[in-house]
């Protein structure tokens, strides 16, 4: 036997033994899950994971390595976010709510936190046109936009991997949207009032609502004629002023456990390809 044989030989052993602890910590992580699930206690801790990051680094005895066997459990924690939010939550999640509210930040938080896909309509409808929502706008005008806008909300709706989507502030203003969010999916609103709209986007001049009119009296009476369809619309619905995107984010997770989902036709299609992962 070769040298790079024998060699390889030994990868394999360790390789075996590798996947046998793996499939270990995952059945266990499962088990967790079910624990706290039922004890009604948060699911995911980073300080948790921060300390078996840093735990693992302390088993480790050449110091050369600690660093990489630190990244590696880095990625066995977030398959064990993974495989944990298939089970929780195997349908998509739509961020909804008005300008401002957070979807995009709270978005891209909870795919981190879930190892989720996240998606935001408004991107992927400027990688179509490959210009930006304002520009489709000025050029097109609103009733465009409100078109692409609803053909991008059913395409993701149809996708088979589960996502996080964040859809643009107006999408709850066709009906057929909502109708297509939901059979597929939980519809989070993010709620924060005019003030604090105001003052998270008031620098911001890509709004192409807003951009001629940024006032909090012209967000109150836009966000006046649209609460009503929030709140049709919500599964969820999440207070966000004053809270930071993690608690945000962590409030989603902790409604979405006790949201009663059942009957919801689309959502169980989901669930059983889910459970096939
Ligand atoms: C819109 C909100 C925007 C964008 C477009 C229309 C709206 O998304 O889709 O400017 O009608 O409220 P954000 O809510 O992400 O800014």
């Amino acid at each position: 036997m070769s040298k790079l044989e024998e060699l390889r030989k030994k990868i394999d052993h360790y390789d075996r033994q590798l996947a046998a602890v793996l499939e270990k910590r995952l059945e266990i992580i499962l088990e967790i899950m079910a624990e706290k699930k039922e004890k009604r206690m948060p699911i995911f801790s980073k300080e948790r994971e921060e300390q078996v990051v840093k735990q693992i680094g302390h088993y480790v005895t050449n110091p050369d390595l600690k660093e990489e066997v630190r990244y590696i459990q880095r990625h066995v924690l977030e398959s064990c976010r993974r495989i944990q939010s298939k089970r929780l939550f195997p349908y998509h999640i739509t961020l909804v709510g008005f300008m401002g509210s957070g979807k995009t930040t709270v978005g891209i938080e909870l795919s981190k936190m879930l190892a989720m896909e996240q998606m935001d309509v408004d991107r992927v409808i400027e990688e179509k046109m490959k210009m930006k929502v304002s520009e489709i706008f000025q050029l097109y005008g609103e009733q465009v936009f409100r078109q692409l806008e609803s053909s991008v909300v059913e395409e993701l709706a149809n996708q088979e991997n589960v996502i996080i989507f964040c859809s643009g502030g107006g999408v709850v203003l066709n009906e057929q949207n909502v109708k297509n969010l939901k059979r597929t999916g939980v519809v989070v609103w993010l709620k924060a009032t005019p003030e604090e709209i105001f003052s998270r986007i008031s620098e911001d001049n890509t709004r192409p609502l807003l951009k001629d009119n940024m006032s909090v009296a012209n967000i109150e009476s836009m966000l006046e004629g649209r609460l009503h369809l929030y709140e049709k619309a919500a599964d969820v619905v999440i207070e966000t002023d004053g809270k930071t995107v993690e608690q945000v984010s962590f409030e989603i997770v902790d409604q979405l456990m006790r949201c009663d989902l059942d009957g919801r036709t689309g959502i169980n299609q989901v669930d059983r390809r889910a459970s096939n992962l």
